[in-house]
């Protein structure tokens, strides 16, 4: 009887692209998904450490498996434990101290090794931990996957940080700066529409970061290529009809970025770009390297480019020594630029980080912040979503919805649309003309006669 894996990936979406290796990975050996750790052969937890009790949220779902793994165990059946992920990364040694049932821990540098180390769990008892970043590029161990692709297809071209934003752990546990070289994104992407994919969204910690090597014989060969350059060349993939990339950061959006943003109807016209704050003081002690005006200007540059750019951000609230006035700040910046969406977190302090160790604001303060913000972050998400009522957008078709004959699609600008249509119109990208807002997605009907023409 073939063999099952079940992966929990938690957290951003460069996991939910890990996730995806992983299953391909370990397919060779047998192991077929599933979607429950019940009666799973082999489970994997792929972790993510960003905020708060991450760490305390794995050991209790590990201890929810620990009882699994015992009852398959009392069958004479073996299952295989692993941690994967940022928590893994940064916190290996504590789980294998804490959860001695657990197989193996990797980080997010070492799963290429997969195989391997299910081949020696399955043959060794105790633990394996492979947490160091081994110089080599894990990319160039990835199987070159033929299978079917998501319609909507993700792709990790960039890795690591170098910033050092002082509240983040990301440059710790993901570990440097890396950027694929141009030309093997180029063969993936090539792949994934030949599997399918109609649109893909690059992928990187610091994805316009992105300075990989210029493919050979093409323009700069033997020096780099920005995101700019990556964009370009990939607009001009047939059966590729639209790109995104994330997450970005203020600071590495150059010239060639804007100008793709101009001259490429491929490159959908919605940007989450996190600023985190709108004061110049929290910026400044956040090491964002870069003012509020800075973002302003930026944002205008890229409106200039592309007038109907719809911007989606990440916040900070209470960052240590955020003071009532660098609050307003933020409040007067979201007022100012107008965000079609946006996501905002009260500060938690990761160990590890330099403002860990700074005066915390006070919890009720911080929750006070958060509610405020997010008061006006969703005024403005209902503005942008209402105001697309009425109009008739290209909406590419994903996936079916929840009731039989609905299909969920997403709109240039990033809108979940639900229409009526057959499942076999996944796929396809279909004019929808825009008839009702729910929460956070639109209704809509195939415009047929535009559809038609
Ligand atoms: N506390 C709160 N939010 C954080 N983020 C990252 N680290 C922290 C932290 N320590 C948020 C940032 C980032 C997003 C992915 O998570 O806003 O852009
Ligand atoms: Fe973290 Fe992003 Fe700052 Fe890098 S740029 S340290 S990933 S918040």
């Amino acid at each position: 009887m073939a063999k099952r894996v079940f992966i929990q990936t938690y957290g951003c979406q460069m996991n939910v692209y890990d996730s995806a290796r992983m299953a391909e990975l370990v397919e060779p050996l047998g192991y077929a998904p599933s979607d429950t750790a019940k009666g799973a052969d082999l489970v994997i937890l792929n972790t993510c450490h960003i905020r708060e009790k991450a760490a305390e949220k794995v050991f209790s779902e590990l201890g929810a498996i620990r009882r699994l793994k015992e009852a398959k165990e009392k069958r004479g059946e073996r299952m295989i434990l692993a941690v994967a992920g940022c928590v893994a990364q940064a916190e290996g040694a504590e789980i294998m101290r804490r959860a001695p049932f657990v197989d193996m821990v990797f980080g997010p540098q070492s799963y290429h090794r997969l195989p391997e180390m299910v081949a020696r769990a399955t043959r060794e008892a105790g633990g394996i931990l492979e947490t160091d970043f081994p110089a080599e590029a894990k990319f160039d161990h990835l199987l070159e996957s033929t299978a079917k692709s998501e319609v909507s297809a993700l792709l990790t071209i960039q890795e690591g940080c170098d910033k050092f934003c002082t509240f983040c752990v990301v440059p710790y546990t993901r570990g440097a700066e890396f950027s694929r070289p141009a030309a093997q994104v180029i063969a993936e992407a090539e792949r994934l529409v030949a599997g399918g994919a109609r649109e893909i969204t690059l992928l990187g910690q610091n994805v316009n970061a992105y300075h990989g090597a210029a493919p050979a014989n093409g323009p700069r060969t033997g020096g780099e290529w920005g995101l700019g350059d990556l964009l370009r060349a990939l607009a001009r993939l047939p059966g590729l009809d639209r790109l995104r990339y994330t997450t970005s950061h203020p600071r590495d959006v150059d010239e060639a970025l804007i100008a793709a943003h101009r001259d490429l109807p491929e490159l959908m016209p919605f940007l989450h770009l996190p600023v985190q704050s709108g004061s110049d003081g929290v910026l400044m002690a956040m090491n964002r390297r870069h003012t509020a005006d800075d973002y302003r200007r930026t944002v205008q540059k890229l409106r200039e480019a592309r007038p109907d750019l719809a911007f989606s951000s990440d916040f900070i609230v209470g960052y240590p020594g955020e003071s009532e006035l660098d609050f307003r700040a933020t409040l007067d910046l979201v007022a100012e630029i107008g965000f079609a969406q946006a996501y905002s977190f009260k500060y938690s302090p990761r160990p590890g980080t330099p403002a860990a160790i700074e005066k915390q604001v006070p919890e009720p303060v911080k929750d006070e912040r958060l509610a405020a913000l997010q008061s006006l972050l969703r005024e403005q998400q209902k503005a942008f979503n209402e105001a697309a009522v009425g109009a008739t957008m290209p909406v590419l078709l994903e996936r079916p919805g929840r009731h039989a004959g609905q299909l969920v699609g997403r709109s240039p600008w990033f809108h979940p649309v639900h229409v009526d249509a057959e499942p076999d119109r996944i796929g396809a990208i279909v004019p929808v003309r825009i008839i009702g807002v729910r929460s956070n997605s639109l209704t809509g009907v195939v415009d047929n006669l535009q559809a038609a023409q």
